[in-house]
């Protein structure tokens, strides 16, 4: 069974729907940045060990990624998902965890990296809007797109019900990307992504084509 670390910072839903549907991997723990994210509790509901580190505890970023690193190492991790995980990490954290650290931006990348994505999809008056699950390189929100899933923008939108339809996109996306992983379907080579065997395309989801 492969086993996976996730790394949160909030609420946790993605968490949630990663747990959901991890075959064939098991999540052997879930780490924070903040004591107080609310996906720790229900992870531990779950039977699941998590940890804190505390970001606030480190005045260098590198201090702070080297601590993590080593606690993610502990574990012996053959896959890392970022989901809600919102610090910046150095580039010789990035590359430690090369080839097997996944995150999901809310956005149809490249489009709107960073924060506050939704707000940025309004007022640039995008149509289409979306998910993505790249490999995570040292460019923020910058690695390899695995797939993405798309909404329409509606007349009236706000940041709250724009978000909320990305939300259930994102946890159909995310899940099916990390089982592709486990399942030895999906990698990263040469910085390209490789992905095999049959991808049914579902709804708003868009992902590698194998001819
Ligand atoms: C999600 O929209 C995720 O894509 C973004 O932050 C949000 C975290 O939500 N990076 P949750 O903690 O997974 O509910």
């Amino acid at each position: 069974m492969k086993r996976c670390v996730m790394l949160i910072s909030g609420r946790g839903s993605n968490m949630v729907s990663l747990l959901d549907a991890l075959h064939p991997g098991e999540c052997v723990t879930v780490i924070s940045n903040r004591p107080e994210a609310g996906g720790l509790a229900i992870a531990s509901a779950r039977g699941i060990p998590v940890a804190t580190v505390d970001h606030r505890g480190f005045v260098a970023r590198e201090d702070f990624d080297a601590a993590l690193a080593a606690e993610i190492d502990r574990h012996a991790p053959d896959l890392i998902l970022l989901a809600g995980f919102m610090r910046i990490l150095t580039a010789g954290f990035v590359e430690h965890f090369a080839g097997r650290m996944l995150n999901i931006h809310p956005s149809l990348l490249p489009a709107f990296p960073g924060v506050h994505t939704h707000r940025q999809a309004l007022a640039a008056g995008v149509r289409l809007h979306g998910c993505s699950v790249h490999f995570v390189t040292p460019a923020l929100d910058g690695g390899p797109i695995v797939a993405q899933a798309a909404v329409p923008v509606r007349v009236g939108d706000d940041e709250q019900s724009l978000s909320a339809r990305v939300l259930v996109e994102e946890h159909q996306l995310y899940p099916r990307v990390a089982r592709w992983f486990l399942d030895g379907r999906l990698s990263l080579a040469g910085g390209r992504v490789v992905l095999s065997g049959e991808v049914p395309v579902t709804g708003s989801l868009h992902a590698p084509q194998v001819d």
